[in-house]
């Protein structure tokens, strides 16, 4: 059906908490769910929590829970996380509730029914993390999985196979006719090439643990936890009043799954009796992504939980970072620095500051609402202005319907360039100082505002609070998808002269340089970060095609370097004694002016030139009175640097927030200038 929209995350292991790849998926679906609905179409998002199988019943073990309990705790936290990250799941479904159990085992016993369930036995080499079986020779060294480089273990079992091998022909077939079935492209290649290589039968159930779906008749045996899972997309709508939403539009899964979706998932629905027409129509597999160049490890993840980013950066901004950065489909880095300059560059200096320049010439001459427009100022400016307002709103929804969210964003921000690019044009500052060019300036603002009025929409999807925001300034309703009612904006002049305009303060955090150090300090972000990527793009540099092949870019090659628990950079002995630490002694101390924080220091080292110089943010923990005759360490061979014009001779050594920080001092009499080691 056209005008419905069903699109679906993988349902997550409850053996994890969210994190920033999971994030990454359910992020990516709630904004396709919301471009859709935008465009009028009546949308479902599903997402939910997978929770039977041998991995799930060995974690709840090692917590020693109950896998029930287990599976309720951490399944509540993914749910619970979703909306911190302003992402709306219409559904959330999990495999231990009745309503799926009851539809899998109907499932299990249509496909029996149909000849294609048998007994058999089976042995082999299984990764419990990924529960699947691998051949011999697609092990990694020492026996290990490919994918999680954990031992594999050999097991046997007695039990039901599916019939995979029948379908082989008619997945091919598949493909063939539908490419748009698995997407993208070098992915789709990946499934046809594996199933051409010949499809092999599928056992499905386990008798060596209890955690799962009983095989219908027989119950000594429990449901493989992937034909359980798979059918969870059919489970949440089939029986329902939402059944119409079949088949999904849109399955968004991550390439290590795509085997499953694009292989087993349609082969257990053919062989359920489903026709070609009620199969999925687009299983669209992501690449992974990597933190500040290295792979996601426990403890990098630490640092970049996603609910705790969005919690600093704002849930908006985190969305658009992840939708924009990387093109949906490739490999992508996350990191601090990435992200705080999407912030600032596209977001606060592009779009938030297109409304901040306008609204000052609304408030001051035309008392706050949408001035008239006027075609009698029309020039080429403006004819060039609606040309690419026309083409960047159509290119857009483009690029949506292409599963190419980035594109569609890099739109929506060319669009506020744009606008940028025509007031430095029409320069309103100089019109406003002739009382009698005021007609001419209402219809140069007016068409700015509409430009911002296009981007809340555009932009919408990956931003829903702060384009509804940036609305509520505009004097605009919040935007609210309407089944039926196509809200992108294709038309010119959609905003109502004489309306009322509701200016309030910036959308966007501006962060400084000096804020951006703070941040990464607090995220544990510093060296390790420049260190890795230096490194690596010099290996990659090395490589005459490194370029040419996008699993060799720099981010990808890189070998992950040890960190520690807080995901920094382990460094030798030889890099500590890089560092010049030496204990001083505070002569004198004053404010900095206009700062709250920076003090300037004369710091006693022990050097015959006299005191250094040395500036210090810790103005908020410290009275310059009370630090004077206070011994603390600073780091003496940093080289200078200047901070709001003043020299810094070195780094005072402090820890803790900034109103209530601690200098770092020494508990016995030493000299001053003695060494720190
Ligand atoms: O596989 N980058 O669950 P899972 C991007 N329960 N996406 C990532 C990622 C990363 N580094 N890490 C994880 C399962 N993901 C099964 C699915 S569906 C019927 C059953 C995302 O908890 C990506 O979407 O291991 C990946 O496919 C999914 O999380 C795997 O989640
Ligand atoms: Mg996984």
């Amino acid at each position: 059906m056209k005008d419905r929209f069903y699109v679906t995350t993988p349902i997550y292991y409850v053996n994890d908490v969210p994190h920033l790849g999971t994030a990454y998926t359910t992020v990516a679906a709630d904004a396709f769910a919301r471009q859709r609905a935008l465009r009028g179409m009546a949308t479902r998002f599903l997402t939910g929590t997978d929770e039977h199988g041998l991995k799930i019943d060995r974690s709840a073990k090692e917590r020693g829970q109950s896998p029930q309990a287990f599976v309720d705790e951490i399944s509540g936290a993914f749910r619970s996380a979703w909306p911190k990250l302003r992402c709306q799941p219409s559904d959330f479904i999990r495999t231990t509730e009745p309503r799926h159990k009851k539809f899998v085992q109907e499932l299990w016993s249509k496909c029996a029914a149909n000849g294609d369930i048998y007994q058999g036995e089976h042995e082999g080499w299984y990764c419990v993390s990924c529960e699947q079986f691998y051949p011999e020779k697609d092990l990694a060294e020492g026996k290990t999985c490919p994918t999680h480089k954990k031992p594999v273990e050999w097991m046997k079992e007695t039990g039901y196979f599916f019939r995979l091998s029948k379908y082989q022909d008619r997945l091919l077939a598949l493909y063939e006719q539908r490419p748009e079935f698995v997407q993208p492209e070098g992915r789709r290649n990946e499934v046809v090439t594996f199933v051409k290589e010949g499809l092999k039968d599928l056992s499905i159930s386990r008798t060596t643990f209890q955690w799962g779906v009983p095989v219908p008749g027989d119950d000594k045996h429990v449901m493989y936890v992937w034909f359980d899972a798979l059918t969870n997309y059919l489970s949440a709508v089939k029986d329902s009043e939402h059944a119409a939403f079949w088949p999904p539009n849109l399955q968004l899964v991550g390439k290590d799954i795509v085997r499953f979706h694009a292989i087993y998932w349609p082969a257990f629905l053919m062989s359920a009796g489903y026709g070609d027409d009620l199969l999925p129509r687009t299983v669209f597999a992501h690449g992974f992504l990597t933190i500040n160049g290295q792979k996601m490890g426990k403890s990098l993840r630490n640092t970049v939980e996603p609910v705790r980013l969005a919690e600093y950066f704002g849930a908006d901004e985190l969305r658009y970072f992840l939708l924009r950065e990387i093109a949906l489909g490739q490999d992508g880095d996350f990191s601090h620095k990435k992200l705080i300059s999407r912030i600032r560059s596209d977001l606060a200096a592009t779009l938030g500051n297109l409304l901040n320049r306008t609204l000052p010439f609304v408030v001051k001459h035309f008392d706050t609402t949408v001035p008239s427009p006027d075609a009698s100022f029309d020039g080429e400016r403006e004819a060039h202005l609606r040309k690419r307002f026309a083409e960047l709103v159509d290119e857009a929804k483009t690029a949506w319907d292409h599963f190419e969210p980035h594109r569609a964003l890099e739109c929506a921000i060319a669009l506020a360039i744009e606008g940028n690019g025509y007031f430095d044009a029409r320069a309103p500052w100089v019109l406003a100082k002739s009382p009698e060019r005021k007609a001419e300036l209402g219809a140069v603002i007016y068409n700015v505002l509409e430009v911002l009025r296009a981007c809340t929409v555009l932009l919408w999807p990956a931003l829903p609070d702060k384009c509804d925001a940036l609305r509520a300034q505009l004097g605009l309703a919040a935007l609210l998808p309407i089944a039926g009612v196509d809200k992108w904006p294709s038309e010119w002049g959609g905003m109502a002269p004489g309306a009322k305009l509701n200016p309030g303060g910036p959308l966007f955090r501006n962060i400084t340089k000096d804020d951006e150090a703070k941040i990464l300090a607090d995220f544990g972000v510093t060296d390790g970060e420049t260190k890795v990527t230096d490194a690596t793009t010099a290996k990659a540099a090395e490589k005459p095609n490194a370029h040419a092949n996008p699993a060799a870019t720099p981010a990808a090659a890189a070998a992950p370097a040890p960190v520690s628990a807080d995901g920094v950079a382990i460094i030798g002995i030889d890099d500590f004694t890089k560092v010049e630490l030496k204990l001083g002694e505070v002569k004198s101390a004053e404010r900095v002016p206009k700062s709250d924080k920076l003090l300037k220091l004369q710091i006693d080292i022990g050097e015959a030139a006299g005191p250094r110089q040395i500036l210090a943010g810790i103005g908020l923990a410290y009275k310059p009175e009370d630090l004077v005759g206070k011994k603390l360490v600073i780091i003496a061979n940093l080289a200078p640097r200047k901070m709001m014009g003043h020299e810094s001779q070195g780094m005072v050594l402090a820890c803790g927030p900034s109103e209530s920080l601690s200098i770092v001092t020494i508990e016995k009499d030493i000299p001053v200038g003695t060494r720190v080691k």
